[in-house]
């Protein structure tokens, strides 16, 4: 099921530069070179900033994973191909074909949500049983896939307009504290009361479905009501947690109408301990198996891609020269 050989995988789709090679779903190096300094200074992701900044960190990044795996024999290569911002996409997809042409190795494009989701593959001992429900939640994503099988998705709900990452760092930004928002939010929650301000809990009525607009409405109206009266740790603990009741709400409806095997919580927000906690415990009351990477694989990283890479190679899939970039993509094997 796992290309048995090292692989070198490379992800440049947003605003890490991050390369790392495994053998199989063992994780030999996995480096990552942040550029959220840069962007922070603008408050998000500048597209050309991006590709420029991905140029200058390419190589280095890969001569270090190369060097902190042993440099071994590299018998395939991994990138991540689709979605994202074209111009960041394209300088890891011309390293990956440079390489794997001088190599002589097979090259294989990922789909960063498949590497998102098979990350709690990359696990010492036994693998995670399927068929699973995952929660993807991300910068970009908040999305429920049952994966019937590794390369067979459906996709059961998603967000209709916000996602729950925006979500952290848009209210981030109105609470003052910073770019990236998710961590900070987090860390600032840690003294603060989740019970002080009421924020909507984002559930449309629909089973499957999100809607995180209404939380950044409630979120500004917050902050111009209070004005400098406000307390920043409580309404940090308070935005938390309304994004973490609206997510293990959903999830938990789901977990009891498909009855799957094991959950995977996956994508940058899965770092979030208030949400790894409180899903641990909707699983562990229904007997169903927790699964979520360690944080430095939550957040976007090039080990995941190799993951997905490794298995998309054993199952003899394969691209050529001319393996073209995407900003947006559904996912492979979608039913
Ligand atoms: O997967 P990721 O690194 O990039 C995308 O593919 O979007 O996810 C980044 C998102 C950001 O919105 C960031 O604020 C959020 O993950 N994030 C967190 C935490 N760490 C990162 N959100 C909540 N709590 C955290 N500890
Ligand atoms: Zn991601």
């Amino acid at each position: 099921m796992w290309f048995p050989d090292c692989l070198l995988a490379i992800e440049t789709s947003c605003d890490e530069t991050a390369a790392a090679v495994v053998r199989g779903r063992e994780v030999l190096s996995n480096v990552v070179a942040s550029q959220i300094d840069m962007h922070a200074k603008w408050g998000g992701v500048v597209p050309e900033a991006a590709a420029r900044a991905h140029v200058e960190a390419v190589v280095p990044v890969i001569d270090e994973a190369f060097a902190l795996a042993g440099r071994p024999a590299i018998r395939g290569v991994a990138v991540t191909n689709r979605p994202g911002l074209v111009g960041a996409l394209s300088v890891g997809v011309t390293a990956a074909k440079a390489l794997a042409t001088a190599w002589g190795v097979p090259m294989v494009g990922v789909h960063h949500l498949e590497g998102h989701l098979l990350s709690p593959f990359a696990v010492d001992g036994p693998e995670p049983t399927v068929p699973a429900l995952a929660l993807v939640v991300s910068g970009g994503h908040t999305e429920m896939v049952a994966i019937d099988g590794l390369g067979e998705y459906r996709l059961l709900g998603e967000t209709l307009d916000d996602a729950a990452g925006e979500a952290f760092d848009k209210g981030a930004r109105l609470l003052g504290l910073g770019y990236p928002g998710g961590r900070a939010v987090q860390e600032a929650a840690k003294d603060g009361d989740c019970r002080r301000y009421k924020l909507p809990r984002a559930l449309p009525k629909d089973r499957y479905h999100w809607s995180f607009s209404g939380l950044k409405t409630a979120m500004l109206r917050l902050v111009e009501t209070e004005g400098t009266g406000l307390n920043v740790p409580d309404a940090a603990a308070s935005l938390q947690a309304a994004v973490v009741d609206a997510l293990a709400e959903k999830v938990a409806g789901v977990l009891d109408e498909l009855g799957p095997r094991s959950f995977f919580l996956v994508g940058g927000v899965a770092a979030n301990e208030a949400l790894r906690s409180r899903l641990a415990d909707e699983c562990r009351r229904r007997g169903v198996e927790f699964w979520t990477p360690t944080i430095d694989l939550c957040t976007d990283n090039a080990a995941m891609i190799g993951i997905a890479g490794s298995f998309r190679l054993a199952r003899g899939d394969r691209d050529s020269i001319d393996l073209d970039v995407t900003a947006g993509a559904p996912l492979p094997g979608l039913r």
